[in-house]
């Protein structure tokens, strides 16, 4: 086992936030990306070696792969990242992860199921909040049930931190990509376009608003659950805005208005004192075609930043210490539902159920 391991799209906002916390943790990631520049700046504040890997490169790409054990993946969006970095290390037996949210990228990575288990390597993308934490609640709660149909999951953030940058840049290359969503074993297009929902995330009944989540791919491959929901807690006025945006996305498909929609509406990233204040809470429900039902919740950290660099941080060490599973793996197929708890600020609670 080498002792050392790839961090790409490290000089990123969060590639840098998990870089801090590896060090902090007495772990050495050598710092991988295009950008020469502020990936030599990171090294030196940090004190690692740095390795300049363009994508458009690949006998290199592989080169380097060669003599390391896995790659940790920042750099998003994932559906420009994932696929020459998942083609390389194919070729070179090397575990990839990431931590994509893109539906997309869960549904190409997936294919490569058995490619990667011929390979004997570990895919597993979804190695942040998204979907770690839903990922596990979800096979959490599968358990709870007799032959659950359907999985209805939810989540809010509250208090002041903003999205990450490039979160807020790949919601926008993502527009145009529409609704997913699992229904009955399939993965489709919702014939509703905007549904809402009322639900109790621990502070009172609040409308909830479908989105598009990668869950549909990954909590469907790690339960079976053939119909599948994800919801969002907005107030009314922000949900007014996403529907504006759906209505909107067919100009999105031309990157120039994907630009300039980055250039006006990105916010700066979120600060550390404002991601201390705010908390997440995920919620979720199970039932089956008997009519019980089981709902439980997650209440932990902030989602985008902290939560998904300790997620990362967590997956890292175990990665190192050699605790894989070749093929496609989803954090909670990889890792078992109690996963998330291995943070010690997340807590999980049984909520009301029929059984
Ligand atoms: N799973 C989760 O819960 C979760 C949480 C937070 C963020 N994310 C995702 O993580 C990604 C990164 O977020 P961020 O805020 O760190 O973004 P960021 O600050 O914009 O950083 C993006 C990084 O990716 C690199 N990159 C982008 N395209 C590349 C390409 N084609 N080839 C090589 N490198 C490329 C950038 O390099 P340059 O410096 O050269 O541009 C930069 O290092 C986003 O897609 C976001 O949605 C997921």
């Amino acid at each position: 086992m080498h002792s050392s391991f790839l961090l790409y799209g490290a000089n990123g906002y969060l590639g840098t936030q998990i870089a801090r916390l590896a060090v902090q943790h007495g772990l050495k990631p050598e710092l991988a990306g295009r950008n020469k520049a502020a990936l030599t700046e990171l090294g030196k504040a940090l004190n690692l070696n740095v390795t300049v890997l363009p994508l458009d490169d690949p006998s290199r790409l592989e080169q380097r792969l060669k003599k390391t054990a896995f790659i940790f993946n920042c750099a998003g969006p994932f559906q420009t990242t994932a696929l020459p970095l998942v083609t390389a290390c194919l070729k070179t037996q090397t575990h990839y992860l990431d931590i994509t949210g893109e539906l997309s990228v869960f549904e190409s990575l997936l294919r490569y199921d058995t490619a990667a288990i011929n390979n004997k390597i570990m895919l597993l993308p979804g190695a942040g909040f998204d979907v770690a934490a839903t990922d596990c609640l979800a096979l959490y709660l599968s358990t709870q049930i007799e032959q659950p149909s359907h999985l209805t999951l939810a989540f809010e953030s509250q208090g002041p931190a903003t999205l990450p940058p490039g979160t807020q840049r790949t919601a926008i290359e993502l527009l145009a990509y529409g609704d997913r969503i699992r229904y009955q074993g399939q993965l489709l297009k919702p014939q509703r376009r905007f549904k809402q929902k009322t639900i109790d995330l621990g502070s009172g009944p609040k409308p909830c608003l479908r989105i598009t989540w990668g869950d549909a791919v990954t909590a469907f491959h790690s339960t079976q659950i053939p119909t599948i929901e994800n919801y969002l807690s907005l107030p009314l006025r922000q949900q007014q805005l996403v529907r504006l945006s759906h209505y909107a996305s067919p100009l999105f498909q031309f990157a120039p208005i994907r630009q300039l929609a980055k250039k006006l509406l990105v916010m700066p990233p979120p600060t550390l004192e404002d991601c201390q204040k705010t908390q997440t809470t995920v919620w979720g429900e199970v039932k089956n075609q008997q009519g019980e039902y089981f709902r439980a919740q997650l209440k932990g950290p902030e989602a985008g930043s902290l939560w998904t660099a300790d997620i990362a941080l967590q997956m890292i060490k175990k990665v190192l210490a050699g605790d894989t599973k070749s093929g496609f793996q989803t954090p909670a197929t990889a890792y078992g539902a109690d996963f998330i708890l291995e943070n010690h600020a997340v807590q999980r609670t049984d909520l009301n159920h029929s059984v």
